[in-house]
């Protein structure tokens, strides 16, 4: 099975000349989906990791199946303002502006192994921030993994983790 034939490209969205890659066609397939958490399962169960990441808000879509096939637990890396109780951040910088993720302050444990997930590899800006903040709390991040890697951005030289992606886009 491609995996690729299940995501739907949808011209100048969100802005005109971007094209978009939208796993929604791949979700609402169940035979693709399981193939492609089995697949995830493959690249991200080596790195053995105690908990898995996962970055709001498609990226949750991706990390929560996987946790439970791994029997791990599962922490939210949130837009700001979202997660309840002492928190902490970290910024980066967008083409325009900067943008934060954030996470509760005892979701992980100095040495623990924490594998990020997202759903997409653009920039590598988002994926970035989510290994500085678990680095910046004391975890260990062996890998990071998504499904669709958009290679001509070039996002995985800006990461400072192994990237595993199940679809690169060039
Ligand atoms: C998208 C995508 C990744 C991120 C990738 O999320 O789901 O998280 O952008 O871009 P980057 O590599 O250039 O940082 P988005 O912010 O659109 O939000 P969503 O997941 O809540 O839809
Ligand atoms: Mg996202």
């Amino acid at each position: 099975m491609d995996l690729k034939d299940h995501i739907r490209r949808v011209p100048d969205f969100p802005k005109p000349g971007i094209l978009f890659y939208d796993i929604s066609t791949l979700l609402a397939h169940p035979d693709a989906w399981q193939e492609t958490v089995r697949q995830l399962e493959a690249g991200v169960a080596p790195h053995k990791p105690d908990v898995l990441a996962g970055i709001e808000s498609r990226g949750f879509l991706v990390a929560a199946p996987l946790a439970l096939r791994l029997n791990l637990g599962f922490v939210m890396l949130r837009k700001p303002g979202k997660l309840p109780g002492p928190t902490v951040r970290h910024s980066y910088a967008l083409e325009y502006g900067e943008d934060a993720i954030e996470m509760q302050e005892d979701a992980v444990t100095p040495g623990q192994r924490v594998v990020v997930l997202d759903d997409l590899l653009a920039t590598g800006g988002t994926m970035r921030a989510a290994t500085d903040l678990l680095h910046e709390q004391g975890a260990e991040v062996p890998s990071a993994a998504c499904l669709i890697e958009l290679s001509f951005l070039q996002g995985r030289d800006k990461m400072n983790v192994p990237v595993h992606s199940l679809m690169s886009f060039a």
